[in-house]
This record gives structure tokens, C-alpha cells and sequence, in this order.
């Protein structure tokens, strides 16, 4: 019978890499994503910041940007729709509603979306990531 710590082996999950091999292919920073007037008001749309798909959303006349990564299954937020009324963004694929000042869900407020600073700049719609 082997003694019990040499049977148990590091998983690939517990090894230490490398910072340079963790690499993140997305780059961080601002990025002009849409010019004002290419999303009307009560619109989604998935934009590109730098790599990093991007949920944008114009709604009661000013923008939003969230991960277009629904917690649910993953569907993709900016192809969502938009509801005014009920102040939601809801994903394409199952229905979670994503409040759109708290980026929560309606069913779950403990699945939250990432929110990224919006800025607009002249007519440049600008997000932070
Ligand atoms: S993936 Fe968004 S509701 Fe299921």
C-alpha cells in the first residue's frame, strides 16, 4: 500500500505557469466600439472592444455596456432584446432578464453581468475593459 501523499499527484489546475504562458490574448484599455447613432434608442448590439465582445446597449438615451456573456448559459447579450418599459435586457436564448441599471438578474440577482465605463466622446462611443 503506497503512503497516501505520494498517490496524489498535482492536477493541471493547482500547477503554477508561467505569467508570460497565461498570456491574455484580449488587450485592456479604451476602445472607440460605435459612433452615436448607430444603435437607436431600446437597441443591443454586440461590439468589439479589443478582443472583448461587448454588450452595448442604448437605452433611455444613454448608453450601457455589459459581457455578452449571459450567466446562464453563456447566450450572447447584445443580440438580446431590450425592453424599456420593464428596464431590462433580455438574453436571446432562454430569457434571463439582465437589469439594466444593475447589470443583475431578475431571477437570479446573484448572477451579475460585467459592467465596462461607457463614455461618449464627440460622436465616438467609447468602453473601457
Ligand atoms: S443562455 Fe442566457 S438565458 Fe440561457
Amino acid at each position: 500500500m503506497k503512503p497516501l501523499g505520494t498517490a496524489i499527484q498535482p492536477s493541471i489546475a493547482t500547477r503554477i505557469y508561467p505569467r508570460a504562458a497565461l498570456a491574455d490574448p484580449f488587450e485592456m484599455g479604451t476602445f472607440t466600439v460605435a459612433k452615436v447613432g448607430d444603435l437607436r434608442d431600446g437597441q443591443a448590439k454586440v461590439v468589439d472592444a479589443g478582443g472583448t465582445p461587448v454588450a452595448l446597449i442604448h437605452a433611455r438615451g444613454t448608453y450601457r455596456a455589459f459581457s455578452n456573456v449571459c450567466r446562464h448559459r453563456g447566450g450572447p447579450i447584445g443580440e438580446g432584446h431590450v425592453d424599456l418599459k420593464e428596464g431590462v435586457v433580455i438574453c436571446p436564448f432562454h430569457g434571463w432578464q439582465y437589469d439594466l441599471d444593475t447589470a443583475k438578474a431578475r431571477l437570479n440577482p446573484m448572477a451579475k453581468l460585467e459592467i465596462y465605463k461607457v463614455e461618449v466622446v464627440g460622436q465616438e462611443i467609447r468602453v473601457t475593459v
